[in-house]
C-alpha cells in the first residue's frame, strides 16, 4: 500500500506546469470538463482529454467501455497517464479504468468537489455501480499523487458543499470531536466556504485509518459510519432512476445510525439529540427520496460490510469515538428507518 502524495497546487498554471501532454490523457465529466478542464486548456490547448455525462448513473462498467475504447483511439499505451479530474465519480471509475486498462497503467487523482478532496480520492477505494448495488465491483489500488487546488471549488455548486461536509463531519463523530467542533463553527461563518487546514484536518483523518488497515480488514470499517443504511437509501434511489447524492444519503444514513448508536451501543440520548439537529439539512433534504423499509432491508442484506449473512454496523459511543462490527437486530434497524423516514 502506497501512501499517497499529496501535492498542494496555488495556481491553474502551476497545474497545467506538473502535466506532461504527451503522456497524460484527462478524465472528466460534464461539468468537470466546464469548470475545471476548460481552464486548463487555455495553459496547456494539445492536452487530450475525455468526458462522460456526470453524475452517479454514469458510473458502471458500460461508461468504462467507451472510456477505454476512447483511450484506444488516442493510442494510450502502458506509459501514459489518466488524470482524473473531478468528483468521487470520476476519481473512483477513472482509478478503476487506469488500473485495468492493459493490466494498469499510473494515473493522478485531481479531486475537484469537496467529497471527493476530504474522501473519495484518499485511501484507494477503486471502482463501479452494478446493478443498484453501489461501487460493488472495484478494488483498492492506491493513487500515487494528488493535485489539490482549492481553486476548483469556486464553482462547486451549493448542495455539493452540503455533500462533502457529510463526509467531514463523519470523520470528527468517529475520530475527532475537536475537528466535529471546529467544521460547524466554520459553517456558522459561510456554508460554501472552507479552509485548507480543515481540508487537509479529514484527508489526515482518513489517511490514518486508510494507512493502518489498508484493506478494510478492521478499524478503516469505522470510516462506513452512516454507509449501510446511507448505500441502501442510495441504492434504492439508483434502481428508481432518481439519483441521490452521496453525500445526502451519508448524511442521513448517519442520523439513522446515530439512532441506532442509542438503541444498541448506548450512546447517551442528549449527545444523539445534538447530533440530529447538526445533521438536520440532510433529513430535510432527503427525507422524500426514503424508500420503504423492505426496499432499504433487501439492499442493506447486500452490504459489502455483512459477515456470514449478518448485518455489521459502525456505531458511535460518544463524539469522536466509533466502534466497528457491531451487530444489530432487524426490529432496531427498522426503528432507525422509521426515524428517518418521518423526518
Ligand atoms: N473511494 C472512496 O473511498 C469514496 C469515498 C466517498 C465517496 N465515494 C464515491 O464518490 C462519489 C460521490 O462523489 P461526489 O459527491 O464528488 O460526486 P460527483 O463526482 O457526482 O460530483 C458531484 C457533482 O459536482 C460536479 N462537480 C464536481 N466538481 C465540480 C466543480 N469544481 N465545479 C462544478 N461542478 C463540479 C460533478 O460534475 C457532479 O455533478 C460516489 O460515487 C461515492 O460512492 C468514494
Ligand atoms: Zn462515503
Amino acid at each position: 500500500m502506497i501512501n499517497t502524495e499529496i501535492i498542494p497546487v496555488n495556481h491553474i498554471r502551476d497545474f497545467a506546469d506538473l502535466l506532461d501532454p504527451g503522456r497524460d490523457i484527462i478524465l472528466c465529466d460534464s461539468n468537470t470538463a466546464e469548470h475545471c478542464v476548460a481552464p486548463l486548456l487555455k495553459e496547456v490547448p494539445q492536452l487530450r482529454y475525455i468526458s462522460f455525462e456526470a453524475g452517479e448513473q454514469n458510473k458502471t462498467l458500460k461508461t468504462c467501455e467507451e472510456v477505454y475504447s476512447k483511450l484506444i483511439a488516442f493510442g494510450a499505451d502502458r506509459t501514459s497517464r489518466l488524470i482524473c479530474v473531478g468528483g468521487g465519480v470520476v476519481c473512483d471509475m477513472g482509478a478503476f479504468i487506469a488500473s485495468t486498462y492493459m493490466r494498469g497503467i499510473d494515473f493522478i487523482s485531481v479531486p475537484t468537489s469537496l467529497l471527493a478532496m476530504v474522501d473519495a480520492a484518499i485511501g484507494g477505494k477503486c471502482g463501479v455501480d452494478f446493478m443498484d448495488y453501489k461501487n460493488y465491483i472495484g478494488f483498492i489500488n492506491n493513487n500515487v499523487h494528488l493535485f489539490l487546488y482549492l481553486g476548483f471549488l469556486s464553482t462547486l455548486p451549493q448542495r455539493e458543499w452540503l455533500n462533502g461536509r457529510a463526509e467531514m463531519l463523519k470523520h470528527g463523530l468517529i475520530a475527532s470531536k475537536s475537528h466535529y467542533i471546529s467544521l460547524l463553527e466554520n459553517l456558522k461563518i459561510a456554508e460554501n466556504k472552507i479552509s485548507l487546514q480543515l481540508i487537509t484536518d479529514s484527508i489526515e483523518i482518513k489517511n490514518s485509518f486508510v494507512v493502518n488497515d489498508p484493506y478494510e480488514r478492521g478499524e478503516r470499517k469505522k470510516l462506513n459510519f452512516g454507509h449501510t443504511i446511507g448505500h441502501a437509501i442510495e441504492s434504492a434511489a439508483l434502481a428508481e432512476g432518481k439519483a441521490l447524492d452521496h453525500g445526502l444519503a451519508v448524511g442521513v444514513g448517519m442520523i439513522a445510525e446515530t439512532y441506532l448508536s442509542v438503541l444498541s451501543n448506548n450512546l447517551d440520548k442528549d449527545i444523539a439529540n445534538s447530533i440530529y439537529l447538526n445533521l438536520e439539512n440532510y433529513n430535510s433534504e432527503a427525507v422524500s427520496q426514503i424508500s420503504d423499509f423492505n426496499t432499504l432491508w433487501t439492499f442493506m442484506q447486500k452490504d459489502k460490510k455483512n459477515r456470514n449473512g449478518k448485518l455489521m454496523f459502525t456505531l458511535l459511543n460518544d463524539i469522536g469515538s466509533a466502534k466497528h462490527n457491531c451487530e444489530v437486530e432487524e426490529e432496531q434497524i427498522r426503528r432507525a428507518v422509521e426515524f428517518i423516514a418521518n423526518g
